[in-house]
């Protein structure tokens, strides 16, 4: 594993590996292990979004881990005036030994790792959410145990969570069941990888997905960037709420996740979030611990 730039290009056994080690650098935090795996590393941070828990994830992760993370934001890079993204990976390489970018475009993530010589880690496009959905993979198995026989259920767009959570999940060996509105449904190369899999089922129909599921998420109708469509996409997303209702036709032990944001009685209401709080805030937690895996393994 060279970069983290989707959880496409993960094997089954490199997610299991970068859990494992989540799971003991989380237990060597909470008992005053010192575990400086990255003494002398340093990690650019390119954000051309808004970001808390990515930022302070990744900034708190690398110094717990003896490195130094450098905070770039594209407002005050070249990058951001129009220096290409290959030159800029160039350039980096040379100062850096690593780099966290969140941006728009899958390709710029792939011509970074492309023209560089470091690793890179995706901190979030339009695509994909990699170190998110590792995180929530830690948290469901932290959970339940293990992943054998667990059915995910995700509810609502089709965007970079749905993109991640599916093929992680599938991944890991769970099964998986999407709801989307007709119009906002995964992108093909997403379908196509899922569709290999007997237990993945696509439909438009929310109870449908969320039957016996064991854990259900959802993410925000409008991603960063989508801001001039909310209204539409209100009109186009409701029905697809984690609600009472919809809980009722899960599991009665089922998890609810959401990577956060969230936007309280849009995709999700007030009640069943607050009533799953301790996992979600976990989840948010472990972006931390996995984050750190993911940069032991690749800069260490
Ligand atoms: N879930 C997530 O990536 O949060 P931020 O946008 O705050 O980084
Ligand atoms: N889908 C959301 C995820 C935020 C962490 C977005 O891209 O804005």
């Amino acid at each position: 594993m060279k970069h983290l730039l989707k959880m496409l290009d993960l094997t089954a056994q490199e997610i299991t590996d970068i859990l494992d080690l989540a799971d003991q650098l989380k237990y060597e935090l909470k008992h005053g292990i010192p575990h400086p795996h990255l003494k002398g590393k340093t990690l650019g941070m390119i954000f051309q979004k808004a970001s808390t828990r990515t930022r302070v994830s990744f900034e708190t992760g690398m110094y717990q881990l003896g490195g130094y993370p450098l905070f770039l934001s594209s407002n005050d890079l070249q990058i951001g005036r129009g220096e290409p993204v290959q030159d800029t990976a160039r350039v980096l390489s040379r100062y850096l030994s690593g780099i966290m970018i969140r941006t728009f475009e899958q390709s710029e993530v792939e011509a970074l790792a492309e023209y560089g010589s470091i690793p890179i880690i995706n901190g979030l496009t339009d695509f994909c959410h990699p170190c998110q959905v590792l995180a929530d993979l830690m948290t469901i198995r932290e959970f339940k145990g293990s992943f054998d026989g667990l059915k995910m259920c995700f509810i609502g767009d089709g965007n970079n969570m749905a993109n991640s959570l599916i093929v992680g999940c599938l991944k890991v060996g769970m099964a998986v069941s999407v709801a989307c509105p007709d119009d906002y449904q995964p992108p093909k190369e997403i379908l196509d990888f899922a569709n290999q899999y007997d237990c993945f089922e696509l439909t438009n129909s929310p109870a449908k997905a969320a039957e016996n599921a064991d854990v259900l998420i959802t993410d925000v109708w409008a991603s960063m960037g989508q801001e001039g469509e909310a209204e539409k996409r209100k009109k186009a997303f409701a029905g697809y709420q984690i609600n009472d209702e919809l809980m009722s036709l899960a599991k009665s032990d089922a998890m609810v996740l959401h990577c956060l944001p969230a936007h309280r009685e849009e995709e999700i209401t007030e009640k069943v979030f607050e009533a799953h709080a301790k996992e979600i805030f976990e989840e948010a937690e472990n972006r931390l611990h996995a984050q750190k895996a993911v940069m032991v393994k690749l800069m260490a």
